[in-house]
This record gives C-alpha cells, sequence and structure tokens, in this order.
C-alpha cells in the first residue's frame, strides 16, 4: 500500500549522519579488503572532504547525499613499508573503557614507530604521539558542516 502524506524526516537529525557515517566506514573497509584480495592496491580518500561542494557538483550528487570517502585503487608499483601496529590492549577495551597501561604503551609504541621511521627515511624527528596529537589542533576539513547542510542534511536545531 502506498503511504500518502508521509515525510521523511530522519535526514534532519544528526544521528542519521553517524548512522550513514558508520556504513560508509564498513562499506570502505569491505571495498579495501576485497581489492586487496583481488591484489590491487588502496588508499581511502578522507581529502574527498575539502570542499564537499566542489564534490558534489563535479559528482552531481543529488540532496541527501554527501561525498564522505573516497579510495584511490590500483596496482601497486613500489610496495610501502609494513608500519608496526599500535597494540591492541591501547584500543581494545572489555567491558568498560580501559585506560590501564595506555601511557606505557604508547610510549613503547613511540620508541618501536620511532624506529620503523628510521629505517623508512623518515628523520623529522616527531614521535608517533606528537605527530597524532598535531591532528587534533585543528580542523581538518572545515567546510563539511556547510556542504551537509546545503545538501538538505540538518544538526537537530
Ligand atoms: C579514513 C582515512 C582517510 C585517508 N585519507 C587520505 C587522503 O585524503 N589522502 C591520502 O593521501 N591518504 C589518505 N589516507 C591514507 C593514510 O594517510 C595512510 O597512508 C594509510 O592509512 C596507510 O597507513 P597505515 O599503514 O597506517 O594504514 C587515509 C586513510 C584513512 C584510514
Amino acid at each position: 500500500m502506498a503511504l500518502i502524506n508521509e515525510q521523511q524526516i530522519a535526514h534532519q537529525s544528526v544521528e542519521s549522519i553517524v548512522s550513514g557515517a558508520t556504513d560508509v566506514g564498513i562499506a570502505l573497509a569491505s571495498v579495501m579488503a576485497s581489492a586487496r584480495s583481488e591484489g590491487l592496491g588502496v588508499v581511502p580518500i578522507g581529502g574527498i572532504r575539502r570542499s564537499p561542494l566542489e564534490m558534489v557538483a563535479l559528482l552531481q550528487l543529488p540532496k541527501h547525499t554527501f561525498p564522505l570517502a573516497g579510495v584511490a585503487m590500483g596496482y601497486v608499483d613500489v610496495p610501502a613499508h609494513q608500519k608496526p601496529r599500535l597494540p591492541f590492549e591501547t584500543f581494545r577495551h572489555n567491558e568498560t573503557y580501559q585506560t590501564a597501561g595506555l601511557e606505557e604503551n604508547i610510549a613503547q609504541y613511540n620508541q618501536q614507530i620511532g624506529e620503523h621511521w628510521q629505517t623508512t627515511g623518515r628523520t623529522d624527528g616527531e614521535s608517533w604521539s606528537e605527530s597524532v596529537a598535531g591532528y587534533y589542533r585543528h580542523i581538518y576539513f572545515p567546510d563539511v558542516l556547510d556542504g551537509l547542510l546545503k545538501q538538505g542534511f540538518g544538526i537537530d536545531k
């Protein structure tokens, strides 16, 4: 039975942006895993949010859509070095949020990745935690909110 006079309102809430972004993350991870399993290399592209409205125009996106993530794909010319990964304990939380040992684990990781960077020729001397903290000292893509609003999304207000 067709619904008459029914209106979609979910896009007026930031809840649907969070929910949609979660789905995009799942899709992105699946695309990356599938591409790699076929022998391709991938780079996720958050930079697609740098000038959202330019991407909207370029991709001819309709209202209620938004460029959240891109992914570049191709055959790898020179394989990158595999970076040591953050210890699992730093981001695994059993039942409740865990902070025990965090600082020690991060200090150990700083050491480990510092050695890795030496082998790959990175010599700016900045530690991993200084480098990551730097990302959070500014808003990476400040035009996102404006882009979302122009695409018809709302933020509950
Ligand atoms: C969500 C996300 C967005 C990214 N956006 C970009 C991007 O816009 N441009 C870029 O050159 N690399 C981008 N990258 C790639 C990273 O800079 C990095 O090269 C990649 O994650 C490999 O590092 P890893 O060995 O720690 O996984 C992005 C990575 C992630 C996970």
